[in-house]
């Protein structure tokens, strides 16, 4: 399936855990904790859910060549700047021939990458949103960002640190709420959804 594009028309998921890969139970879902109190978790998992939204008008002000540099990828397919096609690994050393970094050192995906973070990852599925225009004439549109992951503490918050230290997107957002929630796993046959925590 192709990967869908957000409000500022870039190319969003496809860094994200694939369900192939060997990790992706283990970063996504709450392993079994036999006696510990969140016993009940397991096979559940963590969303953090926050309202970013998108100053569309700042960001529809730069050059295309310049919002690719924000995140990293190009606009049109999603590609690394390092090159090749969206599924093509970032090469986050590659240097131009000015001797600058190609993905530059605050672009948005390199940031957030697992390899900058100790492999810190999460399986995000954002919905955008569109609530019309503010009394100031912008648009109050932007992204409702979930990310899903076994610990909020080895997915999104080393990542989200790192990104308010210096991440070149951020002067294009602005963050006005968040949550985190557990999400108990699905329910066996006879059993029903959140059963072992009101039972326990
Ligand atoms: C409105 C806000 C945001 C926008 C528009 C945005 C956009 C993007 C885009 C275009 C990519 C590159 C394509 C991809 O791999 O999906 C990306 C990657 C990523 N973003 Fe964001 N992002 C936002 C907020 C966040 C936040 C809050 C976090 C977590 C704290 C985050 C974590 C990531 C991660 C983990 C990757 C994948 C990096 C990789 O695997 O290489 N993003 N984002």
């Amino acid at each position: 399936p192709m990967t869908t594009r957000n409000l500022m028309g870039q190319i969003d998921g496809t860094g994200n855990p694939k369900a192939s890969e060997e990790d992706f139970d283990r970063r996504v879902f709450v392993p079994a904790s036999p006696g510990k109190p969140q016993e009940w978790m397991e096979g559940g998992s963590y969303a953090v859910v926050r309202r970013i939204r998108m100053l569309l008008d700042d960001w529809e002000k730069l050059p295309v060549e310049r919002q690719e540099r924000v995140i990293g990828r190009r606009k049109a397919d999603g590609a690394p700047l390092s090159g090749g096609t969206e599924t093509t690994e970032m090469d986050l050393d590659k240097a131009g021939p000015d001797g600058r970094l190609v993905i530059p050192d605050n672009a948005h995906a390199r940031i957030s990458s697992p390899e900058e973070n100790g492999g810190a990852a999460m399986l995000r599925r954002p919905f955008s949103y569109h609530d019309g225009i503010t009394e100031d004439g912008t648009p109050d549109a932007g992204l409702l960002f979930i990310c899903w992951q076994a610990d909020p503490f080895r997915g999104f918050v080393p990542v989200q640190r790192k990104l308010d230290r210096g991440d070149a997107l951020s002067p294009f957002l602005r963050h006005e709420a968040s949550g985190v929630f557990a999400v108990p796993g699905g329910a066996a046959e006879g059993e029903y959804v959140g059963q072992r925590l009101l039972e326990s």
